[in-house]
């Protein structure tokens, strides 16, 4: 019994991120409390910590990461700051509630909240 479910758990397939419905009034992702604390939490501080652009620390990641073109609201997939996260040889892979974030405050375009 305990086998049968492990091997119906592997048929499900895995779950598919889906953008917040812009169209009904939402709770948008904070980028100060929600996402900026991100970054020094899987340590990409470690080497962006300000000698290697972009700055990640948390008072610094914002400007770093809008202003240096890292991200792309129109396409949160190709935001250079995805690739990286998605890149198992660059610093790290992240939870799937963490990343599931950030794609949603790119998808909303990005605020500074
Ligand atoms: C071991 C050091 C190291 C760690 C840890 C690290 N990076 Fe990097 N990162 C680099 C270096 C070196 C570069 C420049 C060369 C390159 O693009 O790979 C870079 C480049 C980048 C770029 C710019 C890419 C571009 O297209 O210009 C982004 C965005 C980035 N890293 C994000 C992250 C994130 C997010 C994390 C944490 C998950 C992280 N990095 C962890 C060393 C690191």
């Amino acid at each position: 019994m305990v086998g049968l479910t492990a091997c119906e758990k592997y048929s499900y397939d895995p779950p598919v991120y889906v953008p917040p419905d812009t169209t009904q009034p939402y709770d948008p992702v904070s980028y100060s409390q929600q996402i900026a604390p991100l970054f020094p939490a899987y340590n990409c501080t470690g080497c962006h910590g300000g000698a290697i652009a972009p700055d990640l620390r948390e008072s610094e990641s914002y400007e770093s990461l809008t202003e240096g073109g890292y991200i792309n609201v129109d396409s949160y997939r190709e935001s250079a700051v995805v690739i990286k996260i998605e890149d198992p040889g660059h610093g790290g892979t992240w939870k799937t509630k963490d990343l599931w974030l950030l794609f949603d405050w790119i998808y909303i375009g990005a605020p500074d909240n």
